[in-house]
């Protein structure tokens, strides 16, 4: 498509233009682009591809749609229909300052001049990270993932992440799977110092994704130490914040009452996963530094939100009896009975989960269903499932450091789990009944295959599926 270099290429494309027009897609937007081309639709389209890759929060489309329709949201007067402040309309941020300050239960009232609103968290990482590092820095981040990151920080800032491998095996009784420990983050810094990459931020996701885990809140707090001696920013993305379903504390970072480097840390938040409104596209930044939001707040007029979507949602959010009685304990219990069907159907064609406790989806052990344990038979296995119309996501699309792991949405309804279940049945059946030999190689289907070096241990023979019940890893 285009040259590399500098200097304008044949397409017309500068060299930023190319670098940008070639970046990798990733693997969730690979399978999403193929989950639109052939979406499944009970009556018009039942053997569709059923999408469990999404991340998306379909449970309470009914109670958002009744509440988005009252009279109270029907209003428009000049100032939502011109420019506004880029930072956000100060209604709505004074809204937003009021319900995180509640929400994320924090040590003291959030300012609202310390928001920046723009559409979607996206846009936030894209932003922040271009005005914390410089082409080529590095930010620490562990893995697994959630793998859009790597091109909202690349597109812009042209930042690269340092990864801090985390792995399924467990060495006491302590620990559980993927486990973060801070020394984990010591030993990617000395790496990356190694190699000359200079790191600049630690990336955090809480609850995470595609683990569903919470961290404690004295691991935060290390963490955030260990980012204070290194000086480096923290970014802590709390998208799933409200969607804990386990009875379980979140621990928010607004709701420290010390932070080690108060001006270093920065808080993401936004409507697409806790409120199921990944259409709406609204994130938030919560920033105490002035000049970092000085310099976001340059970008963010790229970014901004739609006068009109920033009144709704300041109603949306004052409707505190509406989201105490109704939504909230409607959708934690919506989420945790989702979780229940699928995690009992996996448990009951043998595929282990990891116990998780916030976040929409479960992260799955496939491990015994890889022809041989390399991401070559992970992809392999993930091409042949949207064979047979079902998209998940594989664990490369995590940066996972063990191939066979698979992540899985729930929160949609509960006959598309049970569908879910019944497909990978039939796919995990005929895998087990059908001989090694006799499949034919699908390496050259493979979309960007990206044939990865690690683990690559020779074949594992593959269970009988009864060996494998109710098996749930941790
Ligand atoms: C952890 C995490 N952060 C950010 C985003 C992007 O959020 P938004 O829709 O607000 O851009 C996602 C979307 O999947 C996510 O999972």
């Amino acid at each position: 498509m285009s040259g590399g270099g500098g200097g304008e290429s044949a397409s017309g494309l500068s060299a930023r233009g190319s670098r940008i027009a070639g970046g990798a897609r990733g693997l969730l937007d690979k399978g999403f682009d193929m989950y639109i081309a052939d979406p499944f639709d009970r009556e018009r389209n039942p053997q569709g591809i059923l999408n469990l890759g999404t991340s998306e929060n379909k449970l309470c489309f009914d109670l958002i749609q009744e509440r988005l329709t009252r009279p109270d949201m029907n209003y428009v007067e000049p100032d939502l229909l011109q420019y506004s402040d880029t930072q956000g309309i100060k209604s709505f941020r004074e809204e937003i300052a009021k319900f995180l300050t509640e929400y994320a239960r924090a040590s003291k009232a959030l300012n609202p001049e310390h928001i920046i609103v723009m559409s979607g968290c996206c846009a936030v990482f894209a932003t922040l990270s271009t005005v914390l590092c410089d082409p080529g820095d590095g930010y620490l981040i562990p893995t697994p993932y959630y793998g859009g990151i790597n091109s909202k920080t690349q597109l812009y800032g042209e930042i690269q992440p340092v990864h801090v491998p985390l792995f399924s095996e467990v060495t006491d009784e302590e620990s559980h799977p993927f486990q973060l420990r801070v020394e984990k983050l010591e030993a990617a810094l000395q790496r990356a110092k190694e190699q000359g990459i200079r790191v600049r931020a630690l990336i955090l996701i809480n609850p995470h994704n595609p683990l569903g885990d919470i961290y404690p809140a004295q691991l935060l707090k290390d963490c955030l130490e260990f980012a204070h001696r290194y000086e480096l920013h923290v970014i802590m993305d709390e998208i799933y914040m409200l969607s804990v379903y386990e009875d379980i504390t979140f621990t928010s970072v607004l709701s420290l009452d010390c932070l080690p480097d108060p001006e270093r840390t920065h808080f993401m938040w936004g409507f697409s996963k806790d409120f199921g409104m990944s259409g709406i596209r609204v994130g938030v930044l919560y920033t105490r530094s002035h000049e970092i939001r000085k310099a976001v707040n340059q970008l963010a007029v790229f970014h901004g939100c739609p006068g009109p979507v920033q009144y709704v949602l300041s109603q949306f959010l004052s409707d505190r009896d509406w989201l105490d009685n109704v939504f909230l304990p409607t959708n934690k219990k919506r989420l945790k009975e989702a979780q229940n069907i699928l995690v009992d159907g996996l448990s009951e064609i043998g595929i282990p989960v990891l116990k998780s406790s916030g976040g929409l989806y479960v992260w799955a052990d496939f491990r015994k269903f890889l022809k041989s344990q390399t991401f070559e038979a992970e992809m392999e296995l993930w091409w042949k499932l949207l064979h047979e119309k079902l998209l998940i996501s594989p664990g490369k699309a995590f940066y996972c450091s063990e191939p066979g792991w698979f992540r899985l949405v729930f929160s949609d309804s509960a006959d598309k789990m049970y569908l879910c279940i019944q497909r990978l049945e039939q796919m995990l059946h005929t895998e087990i009944t059908e001989p090694a030999a006799n499949k034919t190689s699908v390496e050259d289907e493979l979309p960007n295959s990206e044939h990865d070096p690690i683990a690559t241990h020779g074949n594992t023979p593959i269970d009988e599926v009864s060996h494998l019940k109710k098996i749930v890893v941790y």
